[in-house]
């Protein structure tokens, strides 16, 4: 089985908890797409109902190509569940995201559920958060003197690494919502609490990609089959 393949096991497993009428909240990536693929094969073949909010722009598309119901918070401001990718989850549920640049809508989205559910492939699976590179995403305005509090919370939090503009094409990465990404490579994050706290602190930062006590299960998919870490009950 390829990367690919592994992605879409884990994304049918957790289309198996979705039941007629629910609310759901659709992430963003490559994984998550698989999720939205197969979500609308359901939506078609069977007529499934569901309403579903999007995490991002890009998702909305496809949900929109594949027929899916929409809504937004606003109108539905409680969902059942989110079904989203991340960029590393350990043992204990903790994740970083925002690889795609989605994670304000994705922590959003993911804290309007009751139920947020992580699926991945195997390499996802860590034993401590850090290696990918963590985002943060920052006002423009004053970004460079933001740079340099984001630093001195990171140093302050036990970490230390280089902090870059998130590039494409020669231009600073802009989001959903406009704003630039600073990606801080740190390697190891020992006390992920307590980073995600400082960086909650600074002025200037919009969201970082640090999901704390907000992911109830992950469906990782390995090539012995799929391993979940917490309930999916
Ligand atoms: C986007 C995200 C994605 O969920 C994360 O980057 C994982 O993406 P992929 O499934 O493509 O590896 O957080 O902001």
């Amino acid at each position: 089985m390829n990367l690919e393949d592994l992605k879409r096991e884990a994304a049918a497993r957790a289309l198996t908890l979705v039941k007629d009428g629910m609310r759901l909240g659709l992430g963003t990536g490559s994984t998550a797409k698989h999720f939205v693929d197969l979500l609308g094969e359901r939506v078609a073949r069977e007529g499934l109902r569901v309403i579903c909010v999007p995490t991002s722009e890009a998702t909305r598309k496809q949900a929109e190509g594949l027929g899916i119901p929409l809504t937004t918070l606003d109108e539905t401001p409680e969902l059942d569940i989110t079904v989203d990718g991340t960029d590393e989850v350990d043992a204990k549920l903790r994740l970083i995201k925002g690889g795609g640049g989605a994670h304000l809508r994705e922590k959003i989205v993911a804290l309007a559920s009751k139920r947020m559910i992580v699926i991945a492939d195997e390499t996802k699976d860590v034993e401590t958060l850090g290696k990918f590179k963590l985002p943060i995403e920052v006002i423009p305005f004053g970004l460079e003197a933001t740079k340099r509090a984001v630093e001195a919370a990171i140093a302050a939090a036990g970490c230390s690494g280089g902090l870059a503009i998130r590039m494409k094409d020669g231009a600073p990465v802009r989001t959903d919502s406009g704003n630039p990404i600073l990606d801080a490579d740190l390697g190891r994050i020992p006390d992920p609490e307590g980073l995600a706290d400082r960086l909650d602190r600074v002025t200037g930062v919009v969201e970082h990609g640090l999901f704390i006590g907000i992911c109830s299960a992950a469906i990782l998919a390995t090539k012995d089959g799929i391993k979940v870490v917490g309930s999916l009950d």
